[in-house]
């Protein structure tokens, strides 16, 4: 695999600003919730880090849960808005506080689909949570109750964002010069 360090073009957020960000969110959401039980939703695969490190700053009682989409005739940056479900929940959401947990929300097609869907399984309360927004893609209009960091209109990656499946290891967000990038064959 090509090393990230020949087509990255700057980092957005380092290491620390994402911890200290990511733990402001968990004391937020703790304080929202606060005597309430939660179930937390992680996308899969890309709000799997942000998930992993955002549990471990709430203070209260929450439970854990997964769902795998993928929008299908897109390239590497657009959304079609044709949404399939890979995995649903396990859990029955009827009556829970639900906290959806996503990577980025970009034209809002993604989150669109999933909060009807899921909404239509009536759930106590429905919220979202981005670690990224970029927030002038928008198509779609989606309400999105806690957002880590507004991000510029370029492919990012790391923290749990892929390029074709990789990177998502790294432990800052940064954008890439997809010119300079070259796919495996
Ligand atoms: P939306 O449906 O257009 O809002 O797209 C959201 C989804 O597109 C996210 O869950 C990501 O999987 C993907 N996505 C959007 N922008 C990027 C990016 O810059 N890097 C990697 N994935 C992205
Ligand atoms: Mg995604």
């Amino acid at each position: 695999m090509q090393d990230y360090r020949d087509f990255i073009d700057e980092v957005l957020v380092n290491e620390d600003a994402i911890q200290k960000r990511v733990a402001e969110l968990g004391a937020q959401i703790s304080r929202d919730y606060a005597g309430e039980e939660l179930l937390i939703v992680c996308l899969l695969r890309g709000g799997i880090t942000f998930s992993a490190d955002l549990t471990r700053y709430l203070t209260i009682s929450h439970t854990l849960d997964c769902m795998s989409l993928s929008s299908y005739g897109v390239g590497h940056y657009a959304s079609s808005g044709n949404v399939r479900v890979n995995l649903d929940l396990m859990t029955n959401i009827e009556g829970l506080n639900v906290l959806l947990v996503e990577d980025i929300v970009d034209s809002g097609r993604t989150l669109a689909h999933v909060l009807q869907m899921l909404s239509t399984r009536e759930p106590k309360s429905l919220k979202v949570c981005v670690l990224l927004d970029k927030k002038y893609r928008r198509e779609v209009p989606v309400e999105v109750d806690y957002v880590g960091f507004d991000v510029p209109d370029k492919y990012v990656f790391g923290y749990g964002i892929d390029i074709d499946e990789h990177y998502r290891y790294l432990r800052f967000i940064a954008s890439a010069d997809l010119n300079k990038y070259r796919k495996e064959p």
